[in-house]
């Protein structure tokens, strides 16, 4: 039989190895580096993907925007993520029937759970061997644990001169997703962004 001293002392010992752990987690997070998250994602366009006039289908290129973007994302993080917004996405070229689709997605930036991930998608006429660019995204995904609630990620490291414009910039990026989703005040975004949202 166990006393009541002792069983007091052996939870505080407990409570003091697992708040041990935790900060042990959450400060010794090493930085992945951005080329280690890029997933490159190829299709060939097929009746099936295309609308009346045979080119490929919005709601089917962002579908698999939205798959090579998660698994840059589960590279990244080593967990399982969820979508939690998608930026502005507008098509600059159609792709055609029979034309193939290359999707390259990497992390810009990690912040405390969530991911930036950069989306470039091309088009290819395989035969006449011409690439040429379809559209560019940004989208968001927040890593959960098994029990679904959002996990602390990695940083990102970026290497390149590209790498480090786009990691700059994600800063800017992620506050005007938040304001816009109505999770960040204005008046609380970064001096050169509230002019911008004055009255929010
Ligand atoms: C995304 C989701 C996990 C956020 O959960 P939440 O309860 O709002 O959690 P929090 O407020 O703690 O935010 C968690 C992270 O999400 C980010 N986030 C929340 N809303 C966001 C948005 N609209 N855009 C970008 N990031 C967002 C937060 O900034 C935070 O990131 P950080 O920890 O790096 O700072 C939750 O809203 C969810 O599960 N949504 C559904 C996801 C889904 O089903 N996707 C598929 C849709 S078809």
């Amino acid at each position: 039989m166990i006393n009541p001293k002792d069983r007091i002392f052996f939870l505080i010992l407990c409570q003091i190895i697992l708040v041990q752990n935790a900060v042990f987690y959450l400060f010794n997070m090493e930085a992945k580096k951005v080329k280690d998250s890029l997933v490159t994602m190829t299709e060939l366009v097929l009746p099936n993907d295309t609308n009346l006039f045979d080119n490929l289908m919005g709601g089917r290129l962002m579908y698999w925007m939205d798959i090579a973007a998660a698994l840059s994302a589960t590279k990244h993080c080593g967990a399982s993520v969820v979508t939690a917004s998608v930026d502005n996405l507008s098509f600059q070229n159609p792709i055609h029937i029979g034309n193939v689709v290359t999707i390259h997605a990497k992390v810009t930036r990690a912040f405390n759970t969530s991911m930036e991930i950069y989306l470039q998608v091309w088009g290819e006429n395989p035969i006449e061997q011409r690439k040429y660019r379809s559209n560019e995204a940004f989208s968001t995904f927040v890593a959960l644990n098994s029990e679904g609630k959002p996990q602390q990620v990695p940083p990102a490291m970026a290497e390149t001169e590209e790498e480090k414009k786009l990691y700059e910039e994600a800063l800017h990026r992620r506050q005007i997703r938040l304001i816009l989703d109505g999770k960040l005040k204005g008046k609380d975004a970064s001096e050169d962004l509230k002019s911008f949202f004055l009255n929010s």
